[in-house]
């Protein structure tokens, strides 16, 4: 896919299960690299080996100022921002809702929404100048959840703010539509993640008793697999697929077919 060679790509999330999964095609498909993580040392050791031009920067995509700094080093290193991932993102406890704590209702407000809300404002106003000057088109994949499309029982607060991003990413779409930015979010369901093991050890069920349960209403019976879902969000950022903008792209094996 040579689609993304000589692109900038702008990506959060990177050293976690999709991000570093991204990372690493993106990097041999020749694409410039602009990696974020909350984690600094996987982080830095993922640029380091990767085999393309890369920058990076840690921290925490609930500070807006974060977002604002990736943006402003992928125009002084590499001159421009083609591509922007918003993929960091956290799971909650796997609890009914009036057992959530507020305090962590907060925190996945803060970064599964406004982490995106932050990264597409500041994204947003260089694609568009960078349209204005050179015709160049760009675009925003932003990492949802099947949760963001359907209810999800023990998931509430998460499932709030995925709806949450599928709504600013509709909205930012057929706002910047003429800007030749194109903006689409991707919906996995569970994935074989840091953050699946992580919720299923907050479960109070047995491991293999929860990983049934996470699969049971999925028509394939079973977890997608990482490269599955990183697939389906290098579709949505590819630019030859320059007519699609404003879609929540479920990678789900078949959940919202029934
Ligand atoms: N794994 C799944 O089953 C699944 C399903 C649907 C949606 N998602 C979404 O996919 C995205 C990526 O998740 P993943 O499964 O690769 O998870 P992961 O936990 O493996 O990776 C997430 C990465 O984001 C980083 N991160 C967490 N909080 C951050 C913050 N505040 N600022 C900056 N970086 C932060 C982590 O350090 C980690 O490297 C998330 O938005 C998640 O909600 C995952």
């Amino acid at each position: 896919m040579a689609a993304f060679r000589g692109l900038t790509v702008l990506l959060t999330g990177a050293a976690g299960g999709f991000g570093r999964c991204l990372a690493e095609r993106l990097a041999t498909e020749g694409a410039r690299l602009v990696l974020s993580d909350l984690r600094e040392e996987p982080l830095a050791e993922l640029a380091c080996s990767l085999d393309t031009e890369t920058a990076f920067l840690a921290g925490d995509v609930a500070e807006e100022e974060l977002s604002e700094r990736l943006v402003a080093l992928a125009e002084e290193r590499f001159g421009g921002l083609d591509v922007a991932i918003n993929n960091a993102g956290i799971a909650q406890a796997f609890v009914k809702l009036h057992l959530i704590p507020s305090d962590e209702a907060r925190r996945v407000i803060d970064v599964d929404l406004l982490g995106i809300f932050y990264a597409m404002k500041h994204q947003l106003p260089l694609m568009e100048r960078q349209y204005r000057r050179e015709k160049r088109r760009a675009a925003i994949v932003n990492v949802a959840s099947v949760a963001g499309l359907t209810g999800a029982p023990r998931l509430a607060i998460y499932s709030a703010a995925k709806h949450g991003v599928i709504g600013l990413t509709r909205t930012a779409a057929a706002e910047y539509a003429t800007r030749g930015i194109r903006i689409n979010a991707v919906c996995p369901s569970y994935a074989r993640t840091e953050m699946v093991t992580g919720v299923l050890a907050m479960t109070q069920a047995k491991a293999s008793r929860a990983e049934a349960g996470l699969t049971r209403g999925v028509p394939m019976r079973r977890l997608a697999e990482i490269e599955e879902v990183a697939e389906v969000i290098l579709f949505a950022a590819n630019p030859n697929n320059s007519f699609m903008t404003g879609q929540a792209l479920a990678a789900d094996g078949g959940i919202l077919a029934i």
